[in-house]
């Protein structure tokens, strides 16, 4: 099954798409950890995109679509896949369509005052990605991955002002998705907040 994890900045996408993907055996995807990928290789893509996301504005949607398609396109996905961050704008979003079936997408909504909170305490794992908070969800071990042992470092766009360009940006470009998908019949909402086991249920019930 193909699904889509939708909702704003830090509502939780990747730390749910992780555990799904365990769950379902499927890849999760995330446009966000490919292109920090890209921008820690210095490839000519990395570059380009660089200085979008320092700004919290979106990467160029050709870039981003031509990404992403080259990632689909690999074996690992022919059962299925967890999108994380992708789409984003509606022209991604009617060009996925032309080359895959969506399952079901689930928007997990969080409100902006619990964005920041989130996002300006989140540690990710420089090996893994897996994501961690300060208050929230600790490591076991203070600056180190539980999953794979590695650093914990503070992303370059989780800075306060930056946040809320990134808000400001969800709202205006992908925000629009919502009603995109629910013309569809194929949206779901669960609500974001509450512990991040409660949510993974709500999301596993909302899959099917
Ligand atoms: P991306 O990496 O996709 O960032 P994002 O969408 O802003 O999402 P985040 O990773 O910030 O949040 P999340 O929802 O995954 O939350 P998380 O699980 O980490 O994109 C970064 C940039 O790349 C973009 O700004 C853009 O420039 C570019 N880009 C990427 N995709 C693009 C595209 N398609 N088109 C164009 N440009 C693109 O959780 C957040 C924190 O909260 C963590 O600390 C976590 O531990 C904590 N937390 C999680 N759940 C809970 C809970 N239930 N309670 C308390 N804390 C929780």
């Amino acid at each position: 099954m193909n699904l889509i994890l939708l909702g704003p900045p830090g509502a939780g996408k990747g730390t749910q798409a992780r555990r799904l993907s365990d769950k379902l055996k499927v890849p999760q995807i995330s446009t966000g950890d490919l292109l920090r990928a890209a921008r820690a290789e210095k490839t000519a893509l990395g570059q380009k995109a660089e200085s979008y996301m320092v700004s919290g504005r979106l990467v160029p949607d050709d870039l981003v679509i031509e990404m992403i398609g080259e990632r689909l396109k690999k074996e690992d996905c022919r059962a299925g896949w967890i999108l994380d961050g992708f789409p984003r704008t509606l022209p991604q979003a009617e060009t996925l369509q032309k080359t895959s079936k969506i399952g079901r997408v689930v928007n997990i909504g969080v409100d902006r005052d619990e964005v920041i909170l989130r996002l300006s305490g989140r540690r990710q794992c420089g090996g893994c990605g897996e994501n961690f908070h300060v208050s929230f969800h600790p490591p076991q071990k203070e600056g180190v991955c539980d999953r794979c042992g590695k650093g914990l470092v503070q992303r370059d766009d989780d800075r306060e002002d930056v946040i809320r360009k990134r808000l400001d940006v969800y709202e205006k470009e992908t925000q629009p998705l919502i009603a995109y998908y629910r013309g569809q019949g194929v949206l779901r909402d669960v609500r974001g907040t509450g512990s991040i086991d409660e949510i993974f249920g709500a999301i596993v019930q909302a899959v099917g």
